[in-house]
């Protein structure tokens, strides 16, 4: 390797951005023992890029590059290509505005502490070898109970799996039920970690449309009555927030009944209802035991915990258990000691009805921010629940490229379109408000994107 390829490395690097002004880089010495070449070889690079001003030598303290160094706009541009949607789709936890995040600074965390400090001391010799595969018992009890009084379910304990979430469930329901090329229905638009996961997992997957009364049942039972899974969010769409009506549900269920088909119901925030009643869970209407109920702690309590469950129809409860068995060591115990004394103390419910109220009001400063920020950029079809709203743009296409926009200003909204697969995109923004504490505060992170907003759909 010759300087000019050294120093066309770096020139790139910078460039491209992947080396950004300040960053240190190796000494001479270092760097013609890793590459093999002289280090006369590396001096020559070394003082090309100090004489072009990308890098700066700083005696003893080595060589940088250089601090002041701006780049220019277009350079910038034309490097770093504009993100896939999946990109804008990420695990970053800093910013405002993320989606399906609890309150998290209504999480009560005087209860929790005490709470927590009750479950490591009562922790029993016998309770630190392997926690039982499908839960702990008094956790399953208490989620049973739960169910069966919150959201209108009718189970045993014994039908409750604890596991670290909706991945987690939809795997082992997959692993325990499915036989190879079993035809799996997904809603669309949909779950974006869902459809990633099961485009991996469940080859024979296919598409339902959804419109303003949840899973277009009718399209469902046209083109794929074979299908041996259908997997939905009846009481809050993800993410358009819609309810599947209640003759969708009952079709639902009978052709699952015919068929012998599963119906999985993800419940994720079903306790968040605001107008209305809480709408009672699909599986209250399921007399014939054809839906596995899935639900999860992420949104009532924090995602960050990683306990999720799901209600196994009575006879697969022997077939979770043998397979479970095998792939399974079960959840780590303590978290699993420290929700039950919660849900059993009523702490649960207490904190529940808070958030209920809390998010209701949240929503409401979030709407009239928009409205005050963005009178006639979005249009919203509100519907009772959620934990989110989707601000559809009322002109144009271009969610994708506005979502990048609010990024860049710590606003971690996601482009609606980013969600749909083969059915016709509608296009907007995806907003959590659940972490708004004033109308002020939402005013004042909306107002970051105020110019740039109107500069790009204008
Ligand atoms: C549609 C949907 N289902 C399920 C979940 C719950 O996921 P988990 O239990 O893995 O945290 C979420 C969380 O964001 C969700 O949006």
């Amino acid at each position: 390797m010759g300087y000019k390829e050294i120093y066309a490395r770096y020139r790139q690097q910078i460039l491209a951005g992947q080396l950004k002004p300040g960053d240190r880089v190796p000494a001479i010495r270092t760097l013609a023992s890793e590459l093999q070449v002289a280090r006369k070889t590396v001096e020559a690079a070394y003082e090309i890029l100090i004489g072009e001003g990308y890098f700066v030598s700083q005696g003893a303290k080595g060589t940088r590059v250089n601090p002041e160094l701006i780049l220019p706009e277009t350079t910038g541009k034309t490097a770093v290509p504009a993100p896939p949607v999946s990109a804008l789709i990420q695990r970053e936890s800093k910013g405002e505005l993320r989606l399906g995040i609890p309150a998290l600074d209504a999480f009560p965390h005087k209860k929790w502490l005490l709470i927590s400090g009750k479950a490591a001391r009562s922790l029993r010799a016998d309770e630190m070898i392997l926690p039982p595969v499908m839960g702990y018992q008094p956790l399953r009890e208490a989620i049973a109970s739960y169910l069966n009084i919150s959201r209108g379910l009718n189970c045993q304990p014994e039908q409750i799996f604890i596991t670290s979430g909706y991945r987690a469930n939809l795997r082992l329901i997959l692993a325990v039920l499915a036989q190879p090329g079993d035809k799996v229905l997904f809603e669309d638009p949909g779950y974006f970690f869902g459809q990633k996961l099961l485009k991996r997992i469940a080859p024979n997957l296919h598409y339902v449309p959804v419109d303003r009364q949840g899973m277009d049942v009718d399209y469902l039972l046209r083109y794929h009555a074979d299908a041996r899974f259908a997997i939905v969010t009846p009481t809050h769409h993800s993410p358009l927030a819609v309810t599947l009506s209640l003759p969708r549900k009952h079709q639902l269920l009978e052709w699952a009944q015919y068929n012998d088909s599963w119906i999985i119901e993800d419940d994720y925030d079903g306790e968040f209802h605001y107008t209305r009643k809480v709408i009672p869970a699909l599986k209250s209407l399921d007399v014939h035991d054809r839906v596995i109920y899935t639900g999860t702690f992420s949104k009532t309590m924090m995602p960050a915990m990683r306990v999720g469950y799901l209600v196994m129809p009575k006879e697969t409860i022997a077939r979770f258990s043998e397979l479970g068995e095998i792939l399974e060591t079960g959840m780590s115990l303590l978290p699993q000691k420290i929700l039950a004394q919660f849900l059993s103390e009523g702490h649960f419910y207490r904190h529940i009805k808070k958030m209920r109220t809390l998010y209701q009001q949240r929503r409401r400063m979030m709407l009239d921010a928009m409205q005050a920020c963005f009178p006639d950029v979005f249009d919203f079809e509100l519907t009772d629940g959620g934990m989110h709203i989707v601000a559809f743009l009322a002109r144009g296409t271009q969610d994708t490229a506005l979502a990048e926009i609010w990024q860049r200003h710590q606003l971690r909204v996601l482009p609606l379109s980013g969600w749909y697969m083969q059915t016709q995109k509608r296009y907007g923004l995806v907003i959590g408000y659940t972490n708004i504490r004033s109308l002020d505060q939402a005013r004042e992170l909306l107002q970051r994107t105020v110019l740039e907003t109107r500069a790009l759909l204008d």
